[in-house]
């Protein structure tokens, strides 16, 4: 191995390849350099999802997503104690929780390569990403790893375009968008091609004189921005997978068909909340947005760090 090269480990799980794709971008201007070395592995759970989602194993995974029951993985196939100046963690989210195969990582014996690592988190998602990036900062900080950026892509269209185009997406594979006001699913190809810009930071703060990653190198790029909206559904809609979750994993395995029938009133109950309590929650917020926004600002300042949602340095690397 050349010491003198930088050498970054891509940690990546995608089922349409979406994010896998992305993060290709990102490292684009990383690859083919005399100077770095990219690595790039997969987490493969033992047992692969399907894709599309049927519509009852989609649900059936609720559960053991939010309480983040590991799922069997293959290894990584890294060496134990092998040589990495930056590790970064590309993650999809089920559920308000990192996807299963992630969990699965981040709780086996591989994840010890994360120790004293720094690492950067790359969310490709629909748009709920808070929680299970509170989620995986635990076991980051868990595996000994400094978590120095995080970067979020979200899916195209307005929150309501997508929460029809994503769910058809993920049951059906039918990606296109329709009717002319649905916009294709998942995230545009401008913010894809665009990830490119993070790369390119990358490779400057790999370079620079002793290169070494202490604290954000991603700011001022526009990695994140937190829509203030979402931090009390996010943790409302968790608090009730959790519970129902929990229930669910009591009755039985998800092969069970009582555990099924069960699933059936949640999702019944799901849609009764969704088409009550989401506008409710829309109406009670802007009531109380001027009482609590000090106390929200500073709780989506905390979200998004450590790259913060500032735009400064975008075009220096454009
Ligand atoms: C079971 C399941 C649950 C999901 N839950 C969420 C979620 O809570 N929040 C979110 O923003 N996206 C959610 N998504 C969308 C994924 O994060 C991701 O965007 C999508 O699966 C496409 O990823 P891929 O193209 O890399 O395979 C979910 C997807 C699946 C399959």
């Amino acid at each position: 191995m050349n010491r003198d090269k930088k050498r970054v480990l891509v940690l990546h799980y995608s089922q349409t390849g979406q994010l896998t794709r992305a993060a290709r971008s990102m490292m684009a201007p990383l690859e083919g350099r005399g100077d770095i070395e990219v690595v790039w592995a997969e987490m493969r759970p033992a047992t692969p999802y399907p894709f599309p989602w049927p519509f009852f194993a989609f649900l059936n995974v609720f559960p053991e997503s939010v309480h983040m029951d590991a799922p069997r993985m293959r290894p990584l196939g890294i060496l134990p104690g092998e040589r990495f100046d930056l590790v970064i963690l590309a993650y999809q989210v089920w559920f308000l929780s990192p996807a299963l195969p992630i969990t699965g990582f981040l709780k086996s014996e591989d994840a010890r390569l994360l120790a004293g690592k720094p690492v950067i988190t790359f969310i490709v998602c629909r748009n709920m990403w808070l929680t299970a990036q509170e989620k995986v900062k635990r076991l980051l900080a868990a595996a000994g790893a400094r978590l120095i950026d995080n970067v979020v892509l979200v899916d195209q269209g307005h929150p309501l375009a997508t929460f029809v185009t994503t769910p058809r997406w993920l049951w059906t594979g039918r990606k296109n968008g329709f009717w002319g006001v649905f916009p294709p699913a998942g995230v545009s190809e401008a913010d894809i091609n665009g990830a490119a810009r993070f790369g390119r930071a990358i490779v400057d703060a790999l370079t620079r004189a002793g290169g070494r990653l202490d604290a954000s190198i991603l700011h001022g790029m526009g990695a994140v921005r937190v829509n203030s909206g979402y931090v009390a559904s996010e943790r409302l809609a968790h608090r009730s997978f959790y519970v129902w979750g929990r229930l669910l994993r009591a009755i039985g395995p998800q092969e069970s068909w009582l555990r099924k029938a069960m699933l059936l009133v949640y999702a019944v109950f799901l849609i009764v909340m969704i088409l009550t309590l989401v506008p409710l929650g829309i109406v009670i917020r802007a009531c109380l947005k001027p009482l609590i926004k000090k106390r929200l600002d500073a709780e989506v300042r905390r979200l998004e760090e450590p790259s913060g949602s500032g735009t400064e340095r975008i075009e220096g690397y454009a």
